[in-house]
Parts: C-alpha cells; sequence; structure tokens
C-alpha cells in the first residue's frame, strides 16, 4: 500500500508524537458537542451513583477521535485503562487473561471491536451482560466448568464498520455513539491546539489553509500541520504562514480540498479509461495498483462524501465535480 500523507490510518511513524497530541479531557477534545454533552452527563451519574459505566460502542471513520475519547472517558471516571484490539486478541484464553485482570470499574477499550475471533466474542456475551465467565478446562470426561465472576468494568469498543458487528455483541452496549467528520471551524480549533501544544504560532490563514485539506480528520489536520512545521521552520519563520503552507501542502501533492495523487489519478482513470464511467472497483483498483479494499475503506469514502464519484449498482461513475476539479470539460 503506498504511504499517503493524507491518509486518516495511522500508518505513520507518529505513534509517540500522536500521544503527546491527545487530549486528555473531555473539555479539551473539540467538537461532538452532542456526543459530548451525552458522555458528560452518563459520566457524572455513574460517578455519583459509584458503578461502572455502561458500555459503550463508539464508531467513525479512522482518525476521528474515537481512541482519544476512550482515554478520556477512563481519565474523567478516574480508572485505569486497558487497551487491545480486535485482532490482537487470538485466542479466548487471551481475553480471559485480560479480564482477569480488571479491577472494579475499568475501562477495558477495543479497537477494531468487529474484527474479534467468533470464539472470543462470545466469551464477551456474558462478561459484558453479567460479568461472569464460564470457563471449560480439560477435555471429555475430565472436563470443568469454571464458573468466573468478573468485576463491573465498563467496554469501550470502537470500529469504522459499525455494519460489520454481530447483532448479539451490538446489543450489548448500553451507550452506541457516532463520530462525526469534523467542521471546518473544529478543524481550525483542533489546528491551534496542537501548534500550542508543539509550541509553534500559526497565521491563521495559514491554520485555514490546513483545515481546508484535512478530510474532516483531525489525524490528518495534525500530520500536516507537522509537516508545514518542518518546512516553516527550514525557512526560519517566527510563525507559520500562509504562503508556506501552500508551498507545503502542493509538494506533498495535497490539493485545495484534500485530494492527494491517487485520489485524483483513480478520477483520471475513470474519466479517460471509463468515460466517466460506470467502472467495477476491482478495474479501478488494477488501474491504480491498490487493493480493491483500500479502495474501498480509504480512498472512496472521502470522493462519495464529498460528491466526487456516485456508487451505482454497475460501479462508480464519476460527478461533474470531479470533470471541473480535474479542469476537464464534462463531455455532451
Ligand atoms: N476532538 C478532538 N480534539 C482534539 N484532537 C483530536 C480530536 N479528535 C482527534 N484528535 C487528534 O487526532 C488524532 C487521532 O485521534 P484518534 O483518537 O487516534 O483517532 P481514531 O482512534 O478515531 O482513529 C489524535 O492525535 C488526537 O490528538
Ligand atoms: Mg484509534
Amino acid at each position: 500500500m503506498t504511504e499517503r500523507i493524507v491518509s486518516a490510518e495511522d500508518v505513520f511513524d507518529d505513534g509517540d508524537n500522536e500521544l503527546s497530541l491527545r487530549p486528555q479531557w473531555l473539555r479539551e477534545y473539540i467538537g461532538q458537542e452532542k456526543l459530548k454533552r451525552q458522555l458528560d452527563i452518563y459520566i457524572k451519574a455513574t460517578k455519583q451513583r459509584e458503578e461502572s459505566l455502561d458500555h459503550i460502542l463508539i464508531y467513525g471513520p479512522p482518525g476521528l477521535g474515537k481512541t482519544t475519547l476512550a482515554h478520556i472517558i477512563a481519565h474523567e471516571l478516574d480508572v485505569n485503562i486497558t487497551t487491545t484490539s480486535g485482532p490482537a486478541i487470538e485466542r479466548s484464553g487471551d481475553l480471559v487473561a485480560i479480564l482477569s485482570d480488571l479491577n472494579a470499574g475499568d475501562v477495558l477499550f477495543i479497537d477494531e471491536i468487529h474484527r474479534l475471533p467468533k470464539p472470543v466474542e462470545e466469551i464477551l456475551y456474558s462478561a459484558m451482560e453479567d460479568f461472569f465467565i464460564d470457563i471449560v478446562t480439560g477435555i471429555g470426561a475430565t472436563a470443568q466448568h469454571i464458573h468466573f465472576p468478573l468485576p463491573p468494568f465498563t467496554l469501550i469498543g470502537a470500529t469504522t464498520r459499525a455494519g460489520a458487528l454481530s447483532a448479539p455483541l451490538r446489543d450489548r452496549f448500553g451507550i452506541i455513539d457516532h463520530i462525526d467528520y469534523y467542521t471546518v471551524d473544529d478543524l481550525e480549533l483542533i489546528i491551534n491546539r496542537t501548534a500550542r501544544v508543539l509550541e509553534c504560532d500559526i497565521d491563521q490563514k495559514a491554520s485555514l489553509e490546513i483545515a481546508l485539506r484535512s478530510r474532516g480528520t483531525p489525524r490528518i489536520a495534525n500530520r500536516l500541520l507537522r509537516r508545514v512545521r518542518d518546512f516553516s521552520q527550514v525557512e526560519t519563520e517566527e510563525i507559520i504562514s500562509e504562503s508556506v503552507t501552500k508551498k507545503t501542502l502542493k509538494i506533498l501533492g495535497v490539493d485545495r480540498v484534500g485530494l492527494d495523487e491517487i485520489d485524483r489519478r483513480l478520477l483520471l482513470t475513470m474519466i479517460k479509461f471509463y468515460q466517466g464511467g460506470p467502472v467495477g472497483v476491482a478495474a479501478l483498483a488494477a488501474n491504480v495498483s491498490e487493493e480493491r479494499e483500500t479502495i474501498e475503506d480509504m480512498y472512496e469514502p472521502y470522493l462519495l462524501q464529498n460528491g466526487f464519484i456516485q456508487r451505482t449498482p454497475r460501479g462508480r461513475v464519476a460527478t461533474p465535480k470531479a470533470y471541473d476539479h480535474l479542469g476537464i470539460p464534462l463531455p455532451k
């Protein structure tokens, strides 16, 4: 897979950086006002009752702040958080080990929860619902059932695909919340906040420019800011300027609506080779040398959401907006 500067996935080596950029409290978490108001109430009520918070499922595209929110919730509740992910828990025993280590009230965060293996998921059902697990040890005549009570805990699951979650698992979450793409205003606030954390000054026009090209995604906004900061620093600017910002984004190949080389190549392929479509994803993927899943998960959603392509039963179609964006006249 090509590494993309505008990828919302956590593919770049900015893990440590990202940690330090994460807001710690709900009040520092920008945007998503409705979600924050609800969580604030649930957290307060839980603390008053001295109980564990209901299980929470957070779903939405990558880079929008799901992991950050899980940490904030644990922080606000003043409890420990254990983090893992669906694909990391391979066997039931792995999950049992994690569960038996929890203290009352703790948060267990499972990222990509839709990728839990089925037998592991089934152990979660009773753990979530009634805080116990039944373990079978040995086989055949020597098999023993052990009823293992758990402390009340809060499971926070995150997923990019709510639809991929089984109904029994989904039904066991008391709170199900969606995270939306951010507005340009919120992204500007996030960029300004990150700039403060990184101890650099940024011109407001520069921060707007980055916000406009970040695909509604904080992770991308932060990444672009870091690259722009590099250029600005080398040019010995006191404050990150609009001109260096534009120059950097141009060098990175990120255009004024946040599309990169591959997005544009996808659109161009549809228009030049397939007369604008319809064209199947497999054919498109082959043309730009990417996996079909990569196209579906990482490129299409933004192009669809912004009206550059449309999905039809016979394949993808480039819209007039796509022609316009690439400066190609619409065929009669
Ligand atoms: N609401 C927000 N306010 C401030 N920063 C945010 C917000 N949401 C996300 N971020 C930043 O974006 C980055 C990616 O967030 P993350 O929680 O890892 O996303 P996800 O888990 O949804 O992929 C983090 O570094 C975090 O600092
Ligand atoms: Mg995450």
